[in-house]
């Protein structure tokens, strides 16, 4: 075992039996010959045209890839394309202007349908009001809004002119906005009024507001008006109505910009090791064509499909898998403003039956929570019209996936356990849906053309059977190109770990441990850098504290991940203050005040646990991995190095009181 500083590398990992895609799929398959993967060996890096070639180049690319200043690779460098012209207008030459693009369902009810002719003028129209506020090719247009259409529609319009835009979780806090804005140097914005959360009509555009006087730039924003009469709002200076910018330009086109390749398409900021989150480049040539390559090969999307990736946008899962893998291919995506439990437990199993939705794809703490509630609420519903099922943004163990095939699939979907990150653009580690047999609790091996490998901490391949650090040897289309904020951290981070420069060996390190079994077939473990992984999202440890340890009378914090059946991983706070051991509900609600305005609620700590002091190595550092160890009630090992070993005794029965 390596380093066991990541969470949850200490619950079984056992698979289930394997089982083998049923011969009605496999008939219907995009990718049913297994001899794809000797295929993509063969004929390695030109495979990768397979994918190149989903969509439609202004200018054809001649050269497949160019490493010559690895590990910043560049895919396809001398052909040029526009993604909003890949994602719509080819669609309606192809005769599918009366399509459905994009099938809304609102948090009340509410529902929208957006023809790929809808989008295109959406589109077009934005894309000229952006144009008219100032945005140029290659300005980072921030946006900044809930599950509506219009988040699509302005991420696409942004590629459209060549503006690379950067989406932030709309839950994410005014701080967390600020420091994104400002670290992408961005002076536009596109916001909202409001959103319903729960059946409440919650502000928005004050925390917009109030990221913007954070600000040194001068921001140009548009806001879409969500809430009408629930939430009247003001416009200030340089503020702009979206539906009366819509009117302005109304019949508007905008001719689509060709991009290079290796332009910005993204930025997608995510937690990283250290507290600054880390803005993460995507390209338009590469990171499109393994989007939607993925989007064929593994979820096996076709143009008639009503297909739902049930993320949200605001995350690398929606950006590649509800807008540009699905509408790349010219199918219907389903986007979901709501919750899984609102207004009752069968509220996903309802959209499914109404729209008959072919591909469903969402994350093991939302399964986990369905298997909780219990299968009557799918059993309510007709789900015949399922074709497969997906699974992304944690480990998910046999039991919620024997359940989600089962109760959900009804034994006749194929299940995709897909790994993959921000970084990876799209999905790299998953079986094929039409050629593998599955394993519950195995995600599968690398995709086609894909150089997984799971390693010790000398970089040499670990026995089948062992676990090690998930690593990957060869370049992919869809992978980052650097950070934005620089070639030299991108390194440090991803790279400097597992690769020698000498030799020009290069290997991305994921941050992931895995084990690999004899059929390659590989099982993610956990993280060994200090993100822990809450209901799927990455969430850095050291930025909440950093949110703790701002909070006055607070001395020391350290936060660390503890394993949880229903998120995967809960945030648990240990914290010291100035007085020493004080218990205080004022410090408590000003710590959770603190990380909510930092960060935003998805960080509220499920505990926070006042000790007099944390445990210390003999040079002061704190054994975050010890505390890690009590949280969960694992077994401590030897604990008389620390300088203060007597403090972990009290901290037990501190959470042994609980
Ligand atoms: C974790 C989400 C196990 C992993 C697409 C990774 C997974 C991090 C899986 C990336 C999976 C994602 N099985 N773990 N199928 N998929 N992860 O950047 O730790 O939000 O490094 O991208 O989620 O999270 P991110």
């Amino acid at each position: 075992m390596v380093d066991r500083n990541g969470c949850g590398h200490d619950r079984p990992v056992l698979t289930g039996s394997p089982r083998s895609p049923p011969p009605s799929f496999v008939e219907q398959a995009n990718v049913s010959d297994p001899g794809i993967y000797d295929e993509f060996e063969e004929n390695w890096p030109e495979c990768w045209e397979r994918a190149a070639d989903l969509l439609s180049w202004r200018k054809p690319y001649e050269t497949v890839l160019d490493d010559e200043n690895a590990p910043s690779y560049q895919w396809f460098p001398d052909g040029t394309l526009n993604a909003a012209e890949n994602c719509v207008d080819r669609h309606l030459e192809s005769g599918r202007k009366t399509h459905t693009a994009i099938r809304w369902e609102g948090k009340h009810g509410e529902r929208k349908t957006y023809t790929y002719r809808d989008l295109y003028v959406a589109i077009n129209e934005f894309a000229a009001a952006l144009r008219d506020l100032g945005v140029e090719e290659d300005d980072v247009v921030t946006i900044y809004l809930p599950m509506i259409p219009e988040l699509p529609i302005a991420m696409l319009s942004c590629a459209r002119i060549g503006a690379p835009h950067n989406v932030v979780f709309a839950g994410l806090s005014a701080d967390a906005l600020a420091t994104r804005m400002d670290a992408a140097d961005s002076e536009f914005l596109v916001t909202c009024d409001g959103y319903y959360r729960r059946g409440d009509a919650f502000n928005q555009k004050s925390k917009a507001d109030n990221a913007r006087l954070k600000l040194e730039q001068d921001v140009s924003t548009v806001v879409v008006d969500r809430l009408g009469d629930d939430l009247p709002h003001v416009l200030g200076d340089d503020e702009y109505d979206y539906h009366e910018l819509r009117e302005t330009f109304a019949g508007e086109t905008i001719d689509p910009v060709p991009r290079e390749a290796e332009d910005m398409l993204f930025l997608m900021y995510t937690s990283g090791t250290t507290g600054e989150p880390k803005g993460v480049v995507h390209t338009t040539g590469g990171y499109l064509s393994h989007a939607a390559w993925t989007s064929h090969a593994v979820l096996d999307v076709k143009p008639e499909d009503t297909y739902w990736c049930a993320a949200d946008i605001g995350w690398i899962t929606g950006h590649t898998y509800i807008v540009y893998g699905p509408l790349a291919l010219g199918t219907t995506t389903v986007m979901y403003e709501g919750t899984p439990d609102y207004p009752d437990r069968d509220r996903l199993w309802e959209i499914v039956d109404r729209n008959a939705v072919d591909i469903f794809y969402t994350a093991p703490t939302a399964i986990r929570a369905f298997m909780k509630w219990g299968s009557e609420y799918p059993a309510g519903h007709d789900l015949s019209s399922l074709r497969l099922l997906g699974t992304v943004g944690e480990p998910i163990s046999p039991r919620p996936w024997n359940w989600y095939y089962e109760h959900i699939g009804n034994e006749e979907c194929p299940i995709v356990d897909t790994w993959w990150q921000t970084e990876t653009g799209a999905v790299t580690v998953s079986t094929l849906p039409g050629v593998s047999e599955m394993k519950p609790g195995a995600a599968g091996p690398g995709l086609p053309g894909m150089d997984v490998r799971v390693v010790d901490s000398t970089g040499t391949e670990v026995d089948s059977g062992d676990s090690g650090y998930l690593t990957i040897a060869r370049p992919w289309p869809g992978m980052a190109r650097t950070l934005y904020d620089g070639d030299k951290r991108f390194q440090a981070e991803y790279w400097d770990r597992f690769s020698d420069p000498d030799t020009d060996d290069w290997r991305y390190f994921s941050g992931d441990t895995a084990r690999i079994d004899e059929d390659g077939y590989i099982t993610v473990l956990g993280r060994i850098d200090d993100v822990i992984n809450v209901s799927g999202r990455r969430l850095s440890t050291t930025e909440i504290e950093s949110a703790i340890t701002g909070v006055a009378g607070v001395a020391e914090a350290a936060v660390v991940g503890r394993s949880s059946e229903t998120n995967g991983t809960d945030v648990y706070a240990y914290v010291s203050t100035e007085g020493g051991y004080d218990d205080d509900a004022a410090v408590r609600e000003a710590i959770i005040d603190s990380i909510e305005t930092a960060i935003g609620p998805i960080a509220r700590p499920t505990e926070i646990l006042f000790t007099p002091e944390l445990p210390k190595t003999r040079s002061g550092k704190i054994m975050r991995r010890l505390l890690e160890d009590v949280a969960n009630g694992h077994e401590l090992g030897d604990t008389s190095a620390l300088r203060n070993p007597e403090i972990v005794g009290e901290i037990q029965a501190e959470i042994g009181e609980e």
